[in-house]
């Protein structure tokens, strides 16, 4: 079994280009079937969660090639509408092709993506906001059949401003006629992204990055190229990073607009920073103290993706930190790992109080999820002695090259077969 074998206490230090960004890229994958023709999306990072996207699309009949960072998505031709169990299960949030299909073909056939490793992940909001634009969906045996029972653009709204509905009920509404709103919109944006690549293929679509999205649909859309905005997750992690192991890095390719609850953490920690429009410089240099209370929120508050890394590099650090994890049940499950390397966290429901140790030692830890794994990595960096994080698979999720990224930035961090 591959696992990273990282020896810490290397300040880091270098450049580095971001990738494009994950949760960008899977729903724009989905959004080429809108329309006939060769849709072209730039910036793509190469990660297993695009691979099984794209998988997904070639099943469906697409032509989908890989040119350096840009994918080619022709989607003249679907000769399916059913994306397969053992696909869905791949990955939840190829749940947003129901919404894509159902603009583009009027029907869908999806198995239900059911839970994963972040506690349940219900889809209720989806379903909701697809059956008030007019779809019928019926759910027999895990599999949702979804069919056009007279698409129309409505008003839709959302009690939680869930990311993933948001982004299906965009995608739908592109295919139907009239007016459609979305109140209690997520403000992510990777939400504004879509919108980007939606607006460039001719949708008549604003409000993202607000909580009301409007969409017109029934507009004829024509195939488009796009440039995917950098991945704001990956860049929290490198920062987190730098800031276990000490160092100075600077990072190009994002908005640090996009990361400022990080950013702000950071500070409070005792890291300097400097930005740009699309870059940044993190410099730390002595021990990262306690800071207030970290409470995970929807955008433009904490992201839940980042708490993990944060919360390991603050392990290692001086001083205690409480967080709050509130988007998702199951998500502190890097805890049990991180205390193998001597950290200090006392959980209690979605609370969990970290006492810097001064310093984490090395250990045999295992990945338990995406965002999990990239922490025990952030926390080895800092950690004494040498630490093997093993279920690669997770953290290939999500991030494209992390272990040569970091050993460019300093780090002694190898791939082990
Ligand atoms: C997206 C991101 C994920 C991030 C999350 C929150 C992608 C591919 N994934 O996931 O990395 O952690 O946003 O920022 O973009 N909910 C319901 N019913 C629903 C849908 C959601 O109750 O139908 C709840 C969820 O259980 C959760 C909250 O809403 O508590 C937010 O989830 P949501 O924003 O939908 O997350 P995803 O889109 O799945």
């Amino acid at each position: 079994m591959s696992c990273y074998k990282i020896t810490g206490g290397r300040p880091l230090s270098g450049s580095l280009a971001v990738h494009g960004a994950k949760n960008s890229v899977l729903p724009m994958l989905a959004a080429c079937l809108l329309v006939p023709g060769q849709c072209v999306l730039r910036n793509v990072p190469d990660l297993s969660d695009v691979s099984a996207t794209i998988d997904i699309l070639r099943l469906l009949g697409c032509r989908v090639d890989r040119e350096g960072d840009a994918v080619l998505v022709d989607a003249s031709v679907l000769n399916r509408s059913d994306v397969p169990e053992h696909l869905m299960r791949e990955m939840r949030s190829s749940v947003i092709f129901l919404g894509a299909l159902l603009a583009r073909l009027g029907v869908a056939e999806l198995s239900y993506p059911g839970g994963c490793e972040l506690g349940p992940r219900p889809i209720d909001l989806h379903l909701t906001a697809l059956r008030t634009l007019g779809a019928v969906i019926l759910e027999e045996q895990g599999v949702l059949c979804c069919q056009n029972g007279g698409l129309q653009g409505r008003e839709i709204c959302l009690s939680i401003p869930s990311v993933g509905a948001t982004e299906n009920a965009m995608l739908a509404a592109c295919g139907c006629p009239g007016l459609t709103t979305i109140i209690g919109a997520a403000r992510e944006p990777e939400i504004g992204d879509l919108q980007g690549f939606l607006r460039a293929m001719g949708a008549q679509v604003e409000g993202a990055g607000t909580s009301t999205v409007m969409i017109r649909g029934g507009v004829p859309l024509h195939p488009a190229e796009y440039q995917v905005m950098g991945d704001r997750i990956a860049a929290a992690t490198y920062l987190c990073g730098c800031a276990a192991a000490a160092g100075e890095v600077e990072l190009t390719g994002v908005s640090p607009n996009t990361l400022s609850a990080v950013l702000a953490c950071l500070e409070e920690a005792g890291c300097t920073l400097h930005t740009w429009p699309d870059r940044m410089v993190l410099t730390c240099t002595a021990p990262l103290r306690g800071i207030s209370p970290v409470r995970t929120a929807p955008y433009p508050g904490f992201p839940t993706d980042a708490q993990a890394v944060l919360m390991a590099a603050l392990a290692g650090g001086e001083g205690a930190t409480l967080f709050v994890e509130n988007i998702f049940d199951s998500r502190y499950r890097h805890v049990d790992e991180l205390r193998r390397m001597g950290a200090d966290v006392q959980l209690a429901g979605r609370a969990a109080m970290v006492s810097g140790v001064g310093r984490l030692h090395g250990a045999a830890v295992r990945s338990t999820d995406l965002r999990g794994g990239a922490a025990l990595v952030v926390a080895a960096l800092g950690a004494e002695g040498t630490t093997q994080v093993s279920e690669l698979r997770h953290i290939k999720r999500g991030y494209q090259a992390l272990d040569r990224n970091l050993r460019a930035l300093g780090a002694d961090i190898c791939e082990t077969p």
